[in-house]
This record gives C-alpha cells, structure tokens and sequence, in this order.
C-alpha cells in the first residue's frame, strides 16, 4: 500500500497567496464588473527593463544559430553571470563573496524552500512570526513540526533578538518579508555571533535588498565579521529587476561553511548543495541568464534602480494614505511591503477591503500568530491603481 507523507496534512491545505487568488477569483465572479486592485501578492508590474529586454532577444539569437546554440547549461549558473554577481552586488560593497560559491537558479522561493533538505530531519528551526510562509511550510513537508517563532511585533520594531533561541538553523529576511522592517548590521551581527557560538547555521533571504536606500542598512548577512562560517544567503531577481514571470535568483554558500555529522565530523554544505543542484536543477535557461547579467550593466542598474525607486514611492504613497487615516504603519521605506495595525480580524479586514474597495491586500494572519491584526499592502502595482486604490481604501474605511 503507497503512504502517503503525512507531514502535508500538517500545514494548511492551501497555500497562503493560492487561497487569497481563490477569494478573489470568486469575488470577481459575483462581481463580474468590478475593477479589482492587487496589491496582495508581491508580483511586479512594471515592464522588464530594455536593457534585460535586449539582452534576451539577443540571447534568443544565439540559440537560433550553430555555434553560439547552448544545450545544457552549467548546473551552478553561467560564469559570465556568476561574476558579473560577484562584482557588483558584493565586491562593490567590499563584501567577500567569491562567483563559485554563487549558484543560479530559478528563482529564491526554490532555494528557500530546498536548503532544508541538507539539514538533519531532527534539525531545530527557528522563524520570525510573522513570516515567509515558504520557510515553514518546507520544514513541516520535511518533518519538521517542532518550529520555534521568533515574535517580530512593535516592541522589537519586527526585529527578533538572538536572546533564548536555541535553534540549529534560523531563517532571517531582511528587508523583511511581510513586515518591511530592515535589520540594523549590530542585529545581524548578534545573530551571526549567536551562530557561530552554537555551530549553527543562518539561513539568509535578502530577495528584497534592492529596495534598501537608507544608508547604513546591510545588503547582505556577509557584511557581518565571521558570516562566512554561518550563514547562506539568497537573492532574487523577482523584485530586483522584475523577473517574477521570468524566474531566476542565486544563492550563496561559502566554502567555509559547515553543518555537523552524527559523529561531530564538520561536513562542509557547499558540496553538498553542489551535489543536491546537480541531481535535482539543470541550471536557470541561458535566455534568461543573459537577462540577468544584463541588470549589471550600466543601463540595466540605472533602470532597474528607477523601477524600484517607482515601487517605492508607491509604498510612500500607500503608507501616507494609512497613517493619514490613523492607523499606523510600519515598512513602505526599503521595502515594497506596507505593515498595517488594523486592530482587529485581518481577514475579516482583508474581506472588507476586498468587498467595499475591490482591493487586494494580504491578511496578516497568513503569515502567523503574530501577524494577527495586520494586514500587508504591496507597492507592486501602476501608480494610477495605486493612487485610485488609495481612494477606494479610504472610502472604505
Ligand atoms: C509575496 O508576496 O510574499 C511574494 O511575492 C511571494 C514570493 O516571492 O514568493
């Protein structure tokens, strides 16, 4: 007789942003004319930028073409991006991370959901509350019930301490996903020392760094003395340079880094991810690696810059309207999140704002316990529904 996993009758039967869509499909339904505004999944609007749009058409024409035709590519990604990554988004920073401990893939929700399995069945994890939900969901298909929540609330200003955690592995996304909060380099440090003070492992997720413009904020766990022996770290081009159709990301994992044995034996994880990608990824396409690299070029940061600095006044825009409505408000600045404390139900707040406004947003409580009482608002939306979603919230309300 076939069994089936019964970790998977241990999280909810639908995933979080799948029942949102299912709420509003059958809202659309009812209300066949009613312009509904998603500002509920995180999913860019904006066009790709030329630059990346160039650079794929020309990629297209190699694959066209004897000699410049790429079958396979390289499990880990193609070098030409590999140190393009390198270059810009660490060297730049005087961050060290070096292009063969960079992997392509397609995309940061995979790696986040996958470096788990590296990890012992038994190994402790711990999470912010509220969260990712991909980061959970992942643990509790592998086994793993047993999760410690981090309460992230306006006390902390959404940023857990390293204090009485005694976790094997930790989550942490800065900036923050759902709450927008960022994480000061003193907070990241403490949870690096933590780390390496209990041979424990940080699992980083900065798919959200791009939108970073106050200084002094860390783009990335490595800027913190001693992360190298700890902690992994996960980008994506989604948010960065809108590829949430087009599907890539890359994760680090330095050669220092290690995860322990039964017997105490130091195994190091970046062969074992090596190992892990080439059996079970065969690599982002070449199309879309060219994309990607094309981001680094001079016109693709200045355009990509200007579609996040976009998204950005957007969440301003969102984050004015709420506060101005009295309520209050955390995320919006490098972040395309905007928290809201709605005091009360957050899906019945999400219903409201569904039936009343035919607005989007994300209920709170999607995201854990602690998210109860907020909804989310995502800034990834044209500035004319922005600004009429805005209206139509404040009517609501
Ligand atoms: C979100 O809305 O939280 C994100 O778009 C989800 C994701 O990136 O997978």
């Amino acid at each position: 007789m076939i069994r089936v996993n019964e970790n998977y009758s241990r999280i909810k039967p639908t995933y979080l942003f799948a029942e949102i869509a299912a709420r509003v499909a059958a809202h659309q339904k009812a209300h066949p004319d009613a312009k509904v505004i998603r500002l509920g999944i995180g999913d860019v609007t904006e066009p790709l930028a030329p630059a990346v749009i160039a650079a794929m058409h020309r990629a297209v024409d190699d694959e066209a073409a004897r000699g410049t035709f790429h079958g396979y590519g390289p499990e880990q990604g193609y070098a030409f991006l590999r140190d393009r990554i390198a270059e810009v988004d660490f060297h730049a920073r005087g961050v060290d991370v070096k292009a063969d401990e960079i992997f392509v893939s397609d995309g940061a929700k995979c790696d986040c959901g996958n470096f788990q399995e590296l990890l012992a069945a038994d190994a402790k994890v711990a999470v912010g509350d509220p969260v990712y939900p991909v980061y959970v969901d992942t643990n509790v298909m592998a086994g793993r019930h047993d999760i410690q929540l981090l309460p992230c609330t306006k006390a902390n200003s959404f940023v857990p301490s390293p204090d009485g955690c005694d976790a094997d592995v930790v989550y942490l996304c800065y900036p923050n996903n759902p709450t927008g909060a960022t994480a000061s380099l003193e907070q990241l440090q403490a949870w690096v020392d933590w780390a390496n003070a209990g041979r424990r492992l940080i699992l980083f997720d900065a798919a959200y760094e791009a939108f970073i413009r106050t200084p002094g904020v860390p783009h990335s766990i490595f800027e913190c003395k001693g992360a190298r022996t700890c902690a992994v770290e996960m980008r994506s081009f989604s948010k960065t340079a809108g590829f949430t159709g087009v599907r890539c990301g890359y994760t680090v994992v330095p050669s220092e880094l290690v995860a322990y044995a039964a017997d105490g034996a130091a195994v190091p994880l970046k062969p074992m991810w090596t190992r892990r990608q080439t059996t079970k990824f065969n690599g982002a396409s070449y199309i879309t690696q060219r994309g990607a690299e094309a981001v680094y070029s001079p016109e693709g940061l200045a355009q990509t810059k200007a579609q996040i600095d976009f998204y950005l006044e957007n969440a301003r825009l969102v984050s004015a309207a709420l506060a101005k409505a009295g309520y209050d408000v955390a995320g919006g600045v490098d972040s395309p999140y905007v928290w809201v404390d709605v005091k009360g139900d957050s899906w019945k707040f999400f219903d409201h704002l569904l039936a009343e406004a035919n607005v989007v947003t994300t209920p709170g409580a999607g995201f854990g316990r602690a998210g109860e009482g907020f909804i989310r608002i995502s800034a990834f939306n044209s500035r004319e529904n922005v600004l009429e979603a805005i209206d139509r919230i404040s009517k609501a309300l």
